[in-house]
């Protein structure tokens, strides 16, 4: 029992957090109140017609007691209730466009943002539990407000009418159900922090199953060689017994505090009804305000019981919101807007120190390339080459240490904006699903068919798509399969060749070719372009196509040297 209130503590002491996460919801519903309010209105409507139908019911039983059938009170009863259908048909329909509107509004803003974080921040996170976020919990707080407001505010509406109607003719009854309510809601709220805890843990594995999902179908080709199939299978199994074994416990939690506040308003029900019934044996009360009675208490048991569902969906509702904020509230890059590509762009770097976490990637880095020269970076296998380019794309910032690009214009710090000058082919396969041209357009979504063919023969590419049946029209399917690594390699440089910028740097983008195709891809780049390239390579014998050498070494120092070709033949 202690652990039970010091739970409830803690969880109404988390009340400003509760508040932080109201006030967020609320900012993001605001550009959709008009249409909110609009639908609210048919609910509204909707209601006062039914009231009114229950209202008349009254006059209708009392004129029939002293046997006076009044067609004209029935007529009004029935076009109300009609009527008050029909409003609530519309806003139904009206919830369903709204919710659709509010959730993906909402998904695009957030995509948006997201896409804009700090990558070293945003790479903590799976892609499957970000879309999981993006997908599921936004739609749990569109479809949460859209269900919280008009119900609240609709109960809110039906009590206080019903109330005082009441209250009009009995202020005792009136009073007494007014007591009643707020006990049930009292006593659900003690078992509110289980609740809570049930669908958080609900969601976390939501995020978690998909992930999984994802990731096996995405790297399939390991599944089926590695034979991880039951393996796999096994795991669904285990996400599927503990997501039954906790939706089978907020499930029984949730009918506990549903069936109780249900208890208390039966309760109220049966003591409306027998002091009616003894009000009537005294003769205070006529039939027909009996029938008012037992129709608006039921009514108002049925918005009450619509309430209880409010506070569940709430606290689901905060989970949601905080799971959002999360990936939301991740840092975003700064931009400084800065313009304009420079024709030429050349690299200093100053004592710059980098590390992912302690052990220190990069040490004392101080270099320079001038405009135009060719830069050869190697390096054993996670000397911190990949590292470096980073720092370049501003994807990562240095502890210590300053970037510049030298352009003809003068220094430019190195900032995300720097990327509009870098045509870059990141290291491992980077084609969309898509035809081959649409992956070249990538890089230049104007460029002509010539240019496209262009560039495919300065990335060696030319000869295998000329010989593909349909050419540049190819599909290839999700991770380029259907071509061989190393001719996704050249369509990826050919892409990055298309983007004509100043900056062009390669990441591992021959790895997959032969020494023989390597040279010719590097040869074909060098005389497509003059602008200034470092690539990274494995091969010392490409160290040719080079002006310097930038070598990487395994604590983190780099030395750099010019490269004299004038004795080789
Ligand atoms: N995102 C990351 N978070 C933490 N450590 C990383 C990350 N990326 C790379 N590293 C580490 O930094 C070092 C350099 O990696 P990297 O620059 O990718 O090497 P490579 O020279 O093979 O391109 C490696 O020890 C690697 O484990
Ligand atoms: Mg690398």
């Amino acid at each position: 029992m202690n652990e039970k209130w010091g739970k409830l503590i803690e969880f109404i002491k988390n009340r400003e957090e509760n508040k932080d996460h109201i006030f967020w919801m609320a900012r993001q519903a605001k550009p959709y109140r008009g249409t909110i309010a609009l639908m609210l209105l048919f609910e509204i409507l909707s209601l006062m017609l039914s009231l009114l139908s229950t209202f008349v019911s009254k006059t209708v039983v009392d004129r029939a007691t002293s046997a006076r059938l009044d067609a004209k009170y029935v007529a009004i009863m029935a076009g109300a209730s009609l009527l008050s259908i029909a409003f609530s048909t519309v806003f139904r329909i009206f919830n369903d466009y709204v919710n659709e509107n509010f959730s993906f509004g909402l998904r695009c803003k957030m995509f948006s943002g997201i896409q804009s974080s700090v990558w070293q921040k945003l790479i903590r996170f799976h892609s499957g539990d970000i879309v999981t976020r993006l997908t599921s919990d936004i739609y749990g707080i569109s479809s949460g407000i859209l269900t919280i407001v008009p119900n609240t505010i609709v109960t809110a509406m039906q009590l206080t009418i019903a109330f005082f109607i009441l209250f009009h003719y009995d202020h005792e009854l009136a009073v007494f159900a007014l007591v009643i309510g707020p006990l049930g809601g009292l006593i659900s709220l003690t078992l509110m922090p289980k609740y809570k805890v049930y669908q958080t843990r609900l969601k976390e594995s939501e995020s978690a199953y998909r992930a999984f999902m994802q990731e096996s179908l995405s790297n399939i080709t390991v599944v089926k060689t590695f034979r991880l199939e039951e393996e796999n299978n096994r795991r669904m199994e285990e996400f599927r017994q503990d997501r039954l074994k906790t939706t089978l416990s907020a499930a029984k939690l949730g009918t506990v505090i549903h069936s109780l506040m249900r208890l208390f308003y039966s309760f109220g029900y049966i003591l409306a009804f027998c002091w009616g019934a003894y009000r009537i044996s005294t003769g205070k009360i006529t039939y027909g305000t009996l029938t008012l009675f037992i129709s608006l208490v039921s009514q108002v048991q049925g918005s009450l019981s619509r309430l209880s569902k409010v506070l569940p969906q709430f606290y689901s509702m905060v989970i949601c919101s905080k799971r959002i904020r999360e990936v939301t509230d991740l840092e975003n890059e700064q931009f400084s807007g800065r313009e304009g590509v420079p024709k030429q762009i050349g690299i200093r770097m100053d004592h710059v120190n980098f590390a992912y976490n302690v052990k220190p990637v990069l040490n004392d880095v101080t270099l320079e390339i001038k405009p135009g020269e060719r830069v050869g970076i190697v390096g054993a296998s996670g000397a911190g080459k990949t590292t470096l380019i980073r720092l370049l794309l501003a994807l990562i910032t240095p502890q210590s240490g300053t970037l510049t690009y030298v352009t003809e214009d003068g220094l430019q710090p190195v900032e995300p904006d720097s990327r509009r000058f870098i045509s870059y082919v990141p290291q491992g396969n980077t084609l969309l699903a898509g035809t081959i041209e649409q992956n070249l357009r990538n890089g230049n979504a104007n460029a002509t068919e010539e240019e496209l063919w262009t560039v495919l023969k300065a990335s060696g590419a030319y000869d295998f798509v000329r010989n593909l049946p349909d050419g540049l029209d190819t599909e290839l399917a999700e991770h380029a399969t259907g071509i061989s690594e190393g001719q996704a390699q050249r369509l990826s440089i050919a892409r990055a060749l298309l983007k004509k910028l100043p900056l062009l740097i390669l990441d591992e983008a021959t790895s997959a070719l032969d020494e023989q195709t390597e040279a010719k891809v590097l040869d074909g780049i060098s005389k497509y372009t003059d602008r200034t390239c470092m690539f990274i390579t494995h091969r010392r014998s490409m160290l040719r196509y080079c002006d310097k050498v930038l070598e990487l070494s395994e604590d983190g120092y780099v030395t750099m040297r010019t490269l004299d070709h004038s004795n080789e033949e």
